[in-house]
């Protein structure tokens, strides 16, 4: 015996159409393995959305992913609809009747918060790859996992099991008295290029080219996205603390912030001197620089730290994640996850593994 589980979905970028695409392709074994019937009822963009109380079938789903691949909007399909307010929009859906549904999101928008504030007033259990309802207020993040029905695994490490390890031993009465990961794939390549006695400016170009960094590489450097998902971490320890409250290192000095983006990576080739003799004292101790979230003592930082090389942490290369959890039970040996850290696939199966969990748990 199988049951529904409603979904409506905000966001179809990278992760949205990897996380459709996923849906429409497993709902057979899904509903084999899980007895769990995946049906999208509202699908939406920026810029509006579809949606239906009985569901959308499958040709109105590929259609609009074909339309999201080709650059068009929602709005474009022939049953678009223009965008309306996000929390009334779940509202209209409640009060069509749809029960027990679950919303998806897979934005960056920083102002969804209240349409998910919206969904647990009626119910709904909430999956987020979105770091910033969690990295809002304290209260909010209160606000939105109160009640146990909210899935979050995709905010911190993509795909790798970060959120449930750390629920896991939490859950098992654990103490947890460190976590130190390196969280930002681009940053983490940026350290191993270093190693590699390639000069700053040079492993930022290539970073870039490869398309590891935001359209401006600032945003990576700043260290702002990863003192997001640290946060996220030190809240799920249950941690009272602030975005304000993570002590940030940027990897360049603030005075570069009024420059063009094209005029900052002209500029960082200043940069490497400093950064060659930080790596090179660094190696003279047997160490090398990563980029590390550190939550420790009561103290959550985001830094550039020396690591011994041999170590874990020493041994990461290229723009993979790692996070070591030390604990009273793990106290000798820190436990580990690491592995691919980024990209839309794993991120998209991490999300749809939340869906089925927050479903099976649904009142
Ligand atoms: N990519 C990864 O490897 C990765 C890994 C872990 C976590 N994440 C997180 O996953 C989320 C999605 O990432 P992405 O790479 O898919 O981003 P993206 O390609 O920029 O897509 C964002 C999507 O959200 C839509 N959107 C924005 N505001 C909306 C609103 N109010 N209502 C409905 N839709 C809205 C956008 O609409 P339009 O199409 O109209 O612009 C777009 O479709 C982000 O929060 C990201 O940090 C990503």
């Amino acid at each position: 015996l199988s049951r529904k589980v409603p979904i409506i979905q905000f966001g179809l970028g990278g992760v949205g159409r990897a996380l459709l695409r996923q849906i429409i392709e497993k709902r057979e074994q899904i509903k084999r393995r899980n007895g769990l019937e995946l049906e999208i009822v509202a699908l939406l963009d920026s810029s509006g959305g579809i949606w239906s109380p009985n569901g959308l079938d499958e040709r109105t789903l590929r259609r609009a992913l074909a339309a999201k691949s080709e650059g068009l909007s929602l709005h474009d399909l022939p049953t678009g609809r223009a965008k309306m307010d996000d929390v009334a929009l779940v509202t209209r859906v409640a009060v069509a009747g749809v029960k027990r549904a679950v919303v998806v999101d897979v934005t960056a928008d920083p102002d969804l918060q209240d349409a998910l504030l919206a969904a647990r007033r009626h119910d709904y259990g909430l999956v987020l790859a979105n770091k910033y309802p969690l990295a809002a207020a304290q209260k909010t993040f209160r606000r939105l996992t109160g009640g146990g029905r909210l899935r979050y695994e995709a905010t911190v490490g993509a795909g790798l099991p970060v959120i449930a390890t750390l629920q896991y031993l939490l859950d098992a009465g654990d103490q947890v008295t460190a976590i130190e990961g390196s969280i930002s794939g681009t940053l983490g390549f940026i350290c191993t290029r270093l190693q590699e006695e390639v000069s700053f400016s040079q492993a930022l170009a290539e970073a870039r080219r490869l398309g590891y960094t935001e359209p401006d590489p600032r945003e990576d450097l700043r260290g702002l996205d990863a003192a997001r998902k640290l946060l996220i971490l030190a809240r799920t320890l249950d941690w009272k603390i602030e975005l304000a409250d993570v002590e940030v290192e940027s990897l360049y000095p603030a005075d570069m912030d009024s420059l063009s983006v094209e005029e900052f990576m002209e500029a960082t080739s200043a940069l490497d001197t400093a950064y060659a003799i930080r790596t090179a004292e660094a190696r003279d101790k047997g160490s090398v620089l990563r980029h590390l979230g550190e939550l420790r003592d009561g103290r959550c930082r985001v830094r550039l730290k020396e690591v011994p090389a041999q170590g874990y942490l020493g041994a990461l290369r290229g723009s993979d994640s790692l996070f070591l959890f030390h604990s009273a039970r793990y106290a000798d040996r820190p436990l580990v996850i690491g592995g691919l850290g980024a990209g839309v696939e794993v991120t998209a199966a991490a999300v749809l593994a939340d869906v089925i969990d927050v479903a099976r748990i649904s009142p």
